[in-house]
């Protein structure tokens, strides 16, 4: 559920400063995110598909904005693909969190609490600007694209993953129906014990979870903002549809139960049949259909030289 349109860019703000800082000690595991090779693989690819094609490209500083606990940058940093990070969030608390994990893997992250709309650098700074699902937050994306352009050297690309298409956004509400309706019986079959307190009461941030959204795009709304903000070498593309229409399903299943009670057999099942799932949208479904009809869109341009 979107924020209510008459809310103000001040509350959506501070309503995804409260509900990041929140969530951020259980991120990580509500969310599946790896650090490893899984992980790095994941976010190669979907950075590969935004810039149509990487072919052992690297960048020397990059910038992340809304970073969260460090899924897309601290994996990349791994991978050599950007040399330095600067990872920032409108929250405290996920960029904690990403310290930690950082310190943890040995690598070097500075951290910048601010928001996306007015970033406290200097003037041609960077050479990629990039972030996965923070875009659909931010309440004035023109500020913000403007604000990614100036701090972009000339030649330097911006890329963000993961933003919701208007479609693919409704088209999700049908998974996580149905996997409502089958969760008893599924707990029964794989023997897991149903959770006692829902997910949706188990911290006070969630019940802000409702008003952290802002937007959901159509890909003409992407290409149009970076025309405005003058980026050169548009792209927007979709990604994902069999995949996230089953990861849905089996994320609202899985939320329904204890978490210790659910298999290692399962997971590693869902696991596999997301990869397999995967690997059908991008070989066969992504390079056919138009990109609205996926869940994700992808978007990244360059500043001219
Ligand atoms: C859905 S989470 C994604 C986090 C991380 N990029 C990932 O993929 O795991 C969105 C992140 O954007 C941050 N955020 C929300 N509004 C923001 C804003 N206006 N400026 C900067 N960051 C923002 C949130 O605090 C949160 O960490």
């Amino acid at each position: 559920m979107p924020a209510s349109p008459t809310a103000t860019p001040e509350h959506i703000k501070d309503v995804n400063t409260r509900y990041h800082d929140a969530a951020a000690h259980e991120y990580n595991a509500k969310w599946g995110i790896d650090f490893g090779a899984t992980g790095q693989k994941q976010v190669r690819l979907k950075l590969s598909k935004a810039l149509g094609g990487l072919k052992g490209r690297s960048f020397g500083d990059g910038l992340e904005i809304g970073s969260g606990t460090g899924y897309f940058s601290l994996n990349l940093l791994q991978m050599g693909t950007i040399e330095r990070l600067t990872a920032t969030d409108i929250s405290p608390g996920m960029l904690d969190a990403l310290s930690r994990t950082a310190e943890q893997l040995g690598l070097e992250a500075e951290t910048i609490a601010t928001e996306a709309e007015e970033l406290p650098f200097e003037d041609e700074s960077f050479d990629i600007v990039f972030g996965h699902a923070v875009l659909h937050h931010i309440p004035d994306l023109e500020r913000a694209f403007g604000e990614f352009q100036r701090v972009l050297r000339p030649g330097g690309v911006i890329a963000f993953c993961g933003e919701p298409s208007r479609y693919g956004d409704r088209l999700a509400a049908l998974p996580k129906r149905t996997a409502l309706l089958a969760a008893p019986v599924w707990r029964r079959v794989v023997q897991a014990r149903e959770r006692a307190v829902p997910e949706v009461e188990q911290s006070n941030g969630h019940a802000l979870e409702g008003e952290v959204d802002v937007h959901a795009f159509a890909p003409a709304d992407l290409r149009r903002l970076l025309s405005a903000t003058g980026f050169e070498d548009r792209r927007v593309g979709g990604e994902e549809l069999l995949a996230n229409a089953w990861g849905w399903g089996l994320r609202t299943v899985e939320s329904t139960a204890e978490p210790e009670s659910v298999s290692f057999g399962w997971r590693r099942f869902a696991f596999n049949s997301y990869i397999a799932l995967q690997k059908v949208d991008t070989r066969l479904l992504e390079p056919r259909l138009p990109a609205e009809l996926f869940y994700n869109l992808l978007v990244s341009g360059r500043k001219p030289i």
